[in-house]
């Protein structure tokens, strides 16, 4: 058997599974620095075992098959720790070596199967899910589930808008495409330090109008411009989209132009101020206590929109946070009483703060670098680009809940 026969599971495959609870557990053969920097969650805990390709068998010779040599191996390293029965996930950096390893343990009886193309194509998995569609407006969240990054499609009257996109944008004009929808406005809701954005790139390929707040467009490291011209997002820029109005809420806090996007007087794209179960991290660019009252007075604003006001957010931090539906979003009332950020707004400006001082995670390095490229002061290739958004999103604050960011 040839690793392209051994039984696999593609990404959106995965994607199913953690987000139906399925039981399975998980051997990651990646080295254990790739491993701690980035793990697979599902919505139950799942039983993942980290043994280095390169701890788990030595080739007796250059010729040897490595299935054969995982074989050999098993019985005397691993035989304890892997589960006899029950499906176990191989998975590596690009799916090719956990392939071999998946065949090897077969041979052993082991319910063992690869994930195609490894984390690296975990990583650049999207989904689409749709939160509202009617005769008046659609709305889609398009999400990249390995690093909890949410982007938005939204269209009425045939014209569309972009809201977040990352560097992947096909999954953004494919959509608008089969409904023969035209892209007329891609917005950036702050400078993503996060990922790579696809909004400049994206807007430029369909002619469409490219929109940030002009506070964002200095990279807050070197204090550099940008290097291409956009158009300003500033608070209350309104558009008309079809039959229905976008607002641009400027919110400070998580970067000094983040911005937010009311659609429909209903939907709160709240881009990183607010997510599920956290708030915006105020500490990217460096000056956390002096930007901890911005954020403050922006949720005090954000706050005083309605209950009902559905909270669509660009982040998210656990595949948990999910509806029955895989969509990511709550009402602001819903959210007032669960999300720790907001119920420690409620406490005043100074317990707050002292809060948010206190739940600051560390500052990935790759953070600046992609800062860097989104403001074109940086260019960088497909293998950087990967390397520099590896891992999970850390836009928001520690959660206090043990194992989450
Ligand atoms: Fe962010």
């Amino acid at each position: 058997m040839t690793t392209d026969q051994i039984p696999a599971w593609s990404p959106a495959d995965l994607h199913r599974h953690l987000h139906d609870g399925s039981r399975f557990s998980i051997l990651d053969v990646r080295n254990r620095d790739e491993f701690e920097a980035w793990q697979i969650e599902g919505k139950l805990p799942l039983q993942t075992l980290n043994v280095p390709y390169f701890d788990l068998l030595e080739l007796e010779d250059e010729d040897e098959e490595i299935a054969a040599a995982v074989a050999r191996a098993v019985p005397e390293r691993l035989k304890d720790s892997l589960p006899r029965s029950g499906p176990i996930m191989v998975i590596c950096g690009q799916g090719h070596t956990s392939g071999h390893v998946a065949e090897g343990l077969r041979r052993l009886g082991y319910q063992a199967f690869n994930l195609e193309g490894g984390m690296a194509a975990w990583g650049d998995h999207y989904e689409m899910r749709v939160v509202e569609e009617s005769q008046r407006l659609v709305i889609f969240q398009i999400s990249r589930p390995a690093r909890g990054c949410l982007g938005y499609l939204f269209a009425s009257g045939g014209n569309a808008m972009v809201v977040d996109a990352a560097r992947h944008t096909g999954i953004y004009t494919r959509i608008a495409a089969e409904r023969g929808w035209r892209i007329t406005d891609v917005f950036d809701s702050h400078l993503q330090a996060d990922h790579l954005s696809g909004g400049l790139e994206m807007a430029e390929a369909l002619g469409a109008n490219y929109w940030l707040h002009p506070y964002d467009s200095i990279e807050p490291t070197d204090l550099l411009p940008a290097t291409f011209s956009f158009h300003y997002l500033e608070d209350a820029t309104t558009f008309t989209l079809g039959e229905v109005s976008v607002r641009a809420l400027h919110m400070p806090g998580h970067t000094l132009g983040m911005t937010n996007l009311l659609l429909d007087d209903r939907y709160l794209l709240s881009g990183d101020t607010v997510f599920i179960e956290s708030i915006g991290r105020p500490d990217l660019g460096g000056r956390a206590k002096t930007w901890v009252p911005l954020l403050y007075h922006s949720l005090q604003r954000l706050l005083a929109l309605p209950d009902r006001t559905l909270v669509l957010p660009s982040h998210f931090g656990h595949i948990r946070e999910a509806d029955d539906l895989g969509c990511y979003r709550a009402t602001l009332g819903a959210l007032h009483s669960h999300n720790e950020g907001l119920r420690m707004f409620d406490r005043g400006p100074a317990a707050f703060s002292a809060y948010i001082l206190e739940s600051l995670p560390e500052h990935p390095k790759s953070y600046d670098d992609i800062r860097r490229v989104n403001t074109g002061l940086l260019q960088v290739d497909e293998t950087k680009a990967g390397e520099l958004e590896l891992g999970r999103n850390r836009c928001g604050l520690s959660h206090r809940e043990a194992g989450q960011d």
